[in-house]
């Protein structure tokens, strides 16, 4: 990787890690979870960053992918696990990161906060040019049983790229087989899941969350709205941020065009299939010859 791109990858990073503090900070109980979103965003691009992906809360069983509409009115509640979840990108270059916050005093909940956040940590000590996602996933898994837990088979850390938030290669929270080594020079995410329940979620509610990964010209009279997507360049949005402009009416006909000509991918909330309670934590950094550089830290300086 040149020092350009890495100095980019290490700024997207940082910016993504002082996002996520920041929103953590304001997850109390009767705090609106969209305020505390748009929030975050609005710190992101203060930062002269921009969102790799909208940001997103998903409270106790829901794993991953809520996005609320602009008018919804979901508060944080006293007990709620509420996984935080953001990314960043710096010309493309994506920093993805996320933290889960438990707003309740069960002693319980507190281990299955703990079980995401050592397996993560577990997998960044092994992380080398050489080891397997394999490996990984077993380190992982370990972690949250031995806590009494299932890890989210379902549901993998991810490879980073310039535009992409989710690239080869997959990293497990099981030992899946996979026994191809990691190069140095990868940018990876790791984001173990934990969970009470299943260990496996299902998609489930009402889908806010899309991507258009290869737009080409289509018909339909919501041209604006269209042009407003390329401008995400392939990297997931929510209908919030195009109702706020554009209206409720023309972005459902703009997403009924993209999803006609089969160009719209769609990620609707992944609740765990049994209900159980899920918690979240996550990492991206830089493979290198003889460990990892973790790149989503808030506090790092560069000497180059
Ligand atoms: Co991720």
């Amino acid at each position: 990787m040149d020092e350009e791109t890495l100095a980019k990858y290490r700024q997207a990073g940082k910016i993504a890690a002082q996002a996520l503090a920041f929103g953590a900070a304001r997850i109390t109980p009767g705090a609106r979870v969209v305020d505390v979103l748009d929030e975050v965003e609005e710190f992101i691009r203060e930062q002269g960053a921009d969102m790799a992906f909208p940001a997103q809360v998903s409270i106790n069983a829901v794993a991953a992918h809520f996005c609320p509409k602009a008018d919804d009115m979901t508060v944080f509640r006293e007990g709620d696990v509420v996984k935080l979840d953001v990314g960043v990108h710096v010309d493309g270059f994506v920093g993805d990161n996320a933290v889960t916050i438990y707003l309740g005093d069960d002693a319980e909940i507190d281990r299955l906060v703990e079980a995401s956040r050592a397996a993560r940590d577990a997998a960044i000590a092994l992380v080398r040019a050489g080891v397997t996602p394999h490996e990984l996933g077993a380190a992982i898994e370990q972690e949250i049983t031995k806590r009494g837990f299932k890890p989210i088979r379902n549901l993998s850390g991810h490879g980073v790229a310039q535009y992409i938030v989710h690239t080869a290669p997959s990293i497990p929270n099981y030992p899946n087989g996979d026994k191809t080594p990691l190069v140095a020079g990868q940018t990876i995410a790791i984001e173990p899941f934990a969970s009470t329940g299943a260990g496996r979620v299902e998609q489930r509610g009402e889908n806010t969350l899309y991507s258009v990964p290869k737009l080409r010209p289509i018909r339909t009279a919501a041209q604006d709205v269209i042009k407003r997507i390329k401008s995400y360049r392939g990297l997931p949005f929510t209908t919030r941020w195009l109702t706020r402009e554009f209206g409720e009416g023309k972005v459902r006909l703009a997403l009924f065009s993209l999803k006609h000509a089969r160009l719209l991918n769609e990620y609707p909330p992944l609740p765990d299939a049994q209900g159980g309670l899920v918690s979240q934590s996550e990492h991206t950094l830089l493979v290198t010859a003889d460990g990892c550089e973790i790149l989503t830290l808030a506090n790092t300086t560069h000497s180059t």
